[in-house]
């Protein structure tokens, strides 16, 4: 049993689930007199499907992975608007961004000043987040993770004041999402479980959502990539990417994360895109330590369940590139002599990397590198 640690867990105190549900917003936010909506380009015209009433700002240039910039552009418009409602309607790029502003925006606190856990002093406004991906299950989480353009390192602030009060699950808003994007972020919903399920700090509550997740990307993930509009495949993706969520919070990832940060921060890759071209590699390294879960998560993705690393690499990795995702840094842009210093960047992600079910040495982080590229 892994339940002799002591967990808490967070989740929205609202959840309206199921298509069309994105339609109940503008009745939950009733009696908002000013109401913020932080979105993004591609998503922005499903803002009049919140059915809003009020007085209603839109902020719509949240960029992919964003950083301390783009968050500034949100607060300053925030401050102007001084917002009594804030509403995340994107991926995980808004959602985060979106978090940030609802505890922030009055220029009170930094963003410098609230990076780690419990340093967020207040919150300004209700919370809705309506993810349009199914990915990041940040709307799950009391997370936001901001890139710091000076230094190119992910940023986590993470308190309790950024739970959602509403959290919308609504698979029609996936449709639109190429089958790139969905690839990708089905398989960072995927790393969340399996990272949180085979890691040092795994609890057996947090493995039943774990499995349930890894369950529907199994079933799931590759008929969302094949048929956008196949609505049972979107909304079996978008509860994946919520349990990944759950996940994320007591017990979080692991060496997958970490060694896909720099992949994100230096090369640029998209989050989910560099969670897989990891993923395979790490489950492999890990598998030793983690024999039995390591066969449950491929019995549950449809693999053959042998944990012997070779097969678990070359079976997961097919699973991945099978999406449709290019596996190979070298495609992407990396150069060889930069990984050794990516290296050591991910190897001194202790939050994530001393949560990994085997040591990982930076020798043994640029093998896998290599092993990518
Ligand atoms: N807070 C957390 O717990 C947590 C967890 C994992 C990742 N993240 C962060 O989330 C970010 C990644 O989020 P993501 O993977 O959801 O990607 P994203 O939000 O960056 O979106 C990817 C692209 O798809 C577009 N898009 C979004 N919805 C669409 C739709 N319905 N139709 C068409 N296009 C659409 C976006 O505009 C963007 O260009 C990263 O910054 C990552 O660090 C946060
Ligand atoms: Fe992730």
């Amino acid at each position: 049993m892994a339940m002799d640690r002591l967990i808490t867990l967070h989740q929205p105190s609202r959840l309206d689930i199921g298509a069309g549900a994105v339609s109940r917003v503008g009745a939950w936010a009733a009696g908002a007199a000013r109401s913020l909506v932080i979105t993004a380009p591609a998503v922005a015209g499903l803002v009049e499907r919140l059915g809003l009433g009020g007085d209603v700002r839109v902020f719509s240039d949240v960029p992919p992975e964003p950083d301390d910039t783009a968050l500034a552009a949100a607060l300053a418009v925030a401050a102007d608007f001084r917002p009594d409602l804030v509403i995340g309607l994107g991926g995980g790029s808004v959602m985060d961004v979106a978090k940030l502003v609802a505890v922030l925006w009055d220029g009170r606190q930094t963003l410098a000043e609230v990076v780690g856990p419990d340093r967020v002093a207040a919150k300004l406004s209700r919370l809705a987040q309506v993810p349009t991906t199914a990915g990041t299950g940040s709307e799950a989480g009391i997370r936001a993770l901001i890139t710091d353009s000076t230094t190119n390192a992910k940023m986590a602030v993470e308190s309790p004041l950024m739970r959602a009060d509403l959290a919308v699950l609504d698979p029609e808003l996936t449709w639109t999402v190429p089958a790139a994007v969905t690839a990708a972020t089905g398989v960072d919903a995927m790393a969340h479980c399996v990272e949180a399920f085979t890691n040092r700090r795994a609890h057996d509550m947090i493995d039943g959502f774990a499995r349930m997740g890894i369950d529907l990307v199994g079933r799931y993930l590759r008929r969302a990539v094949e048929d956008g509009t196949d609505t049972e495949a979107r909304e079996g993706m978008m509860l994946a990417s919520y349990y990944g969520g759950i996940c994320l919070g007591p017990v979080n990832t692991a060496a997958g994360h970490a060694l896909a940060y720099p992949l994100g921060t230096r090369l640029h890759l998209p989050h989910g895109l560099a969670n897989a071209i990891i993923f395979p590699h790490v489950l492999a390294f890990n598998a030793p330590a983690r024999e039995a879960k390591t066969a449950e998560i491929l019995s549950l993705l449809g693999l053959p369940d042998t944990p012997e690393p070779d097969h678990v690499l070359e079976a997961t990795h097919g699973f991945c590139r099978d999406l449709g995702n290019e596996m190979r840094l070298s495609a992407h842009g990396a150069v060889d002599n930069a990984l050794p210093a990516w290296a050591e960047e991910a190897h001194g992600i202790r939050r994530l990397m001393d949560n990994n079910p085997r040591e990982m040495s930076v020798d043994d982080v640029l093998t896998i590198y290599r092993a990518a590229y």
